[in-house]
């Protein structure tokens, strides 16, 4: 079997997006989901909000999902396993992409039934610090008919619909947060993942912005 560190990043490069199916083990990924399933059950996921910061907004009619962000500051034991490995990633992507590329930003969500995201892109408007987002489904049984797809757009043509792939188990998409126009598609079952970005500094980072 090909090392992670083997793995070639062309797609990435030539469409602005590629999957990757077993970059974290079942192991891991059982341990994922349970934390989350701990959270939902504590009712530690929130409304997520659309746009940055004092600008935030509740917008039910965009975005139907609830968020749980990880501190990176604190992170569980769960976390680090995730935190860890997606760092090695980002680490490889920067020596390939030539993106500079050093901080994590990562949240929980669960979209409920009727959940969906409208299309957009992951970068908000003046702020270039995103740079390459990363979803990674947990979703243990996903069949035709459940929705929740997600939807990705040509890079050059955003007409044209590239992908459109379904959240399983173990799956991680990758896509550059800035060209990169997806959305996600009305869900009928509660949808599961761990979604995030990996960041280039700017020079006016907030430095508690990524904390939250
Ligand atoms: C997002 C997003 C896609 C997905 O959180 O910005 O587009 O498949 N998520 O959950
Ligand atoms: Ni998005």
């Amino acid at each position: 079997m090909k090392s992670h560190c083997e793995e070639s990043f062309r797609l990435l490069g030539q469409q602005g997006w590629q999957i990757l199916e077993n970059f974290f083990t079942e192991d891991e990924c059982q341990l994922f989901y349970s934390e989350l399933k701990a959270l939902e059950k504590e009712s530690r996921l929130k409304k997520a909000r659309v746009g940055k910061k004092d600008s935030k907004e509740l917008k039910p009619q965009v975005r139907l999902t609830q968020i749980y962000w990880i501190n990176n500051l604190k992170p569980t034991d769960v976390q680090k396993v995730f935190l860890n490995k997606i760092f090695s990633l980002l680490e490889k992507l920067k020596k390939t992409t030539f993106i500079p590329l050093n901080t994590l930003e990562t949240h929980y969500s669960i979209y409920p039934p009727g959940g969906f995201y409208d299309r957009h892109i992951d970068q908000f408007k003046g702020d270039t610090s995103r740079q390459i987002s990363f979803i990674l489904y947990l979703n243990p049984l996903w069949s035709n008919g459940d929705g929740g797809e997600l939807v990705i757009y040509n890079e050059k043509n955003p007409q044209k619909t590239d992908a459109v792939v379904t959240p399983q188990w173990g799956r991680l998409v990758l896509f550059l947060s800035e060209s990169i126009e997806h959305e996600v598609l009305p869900t009928r079952k509660r949808r599961y993942s761990l979604t995030g970005w990996m960041r280039r500094a700017e020079i006016q980072e907030d430095p508690l912005s990524i904390v939250r």
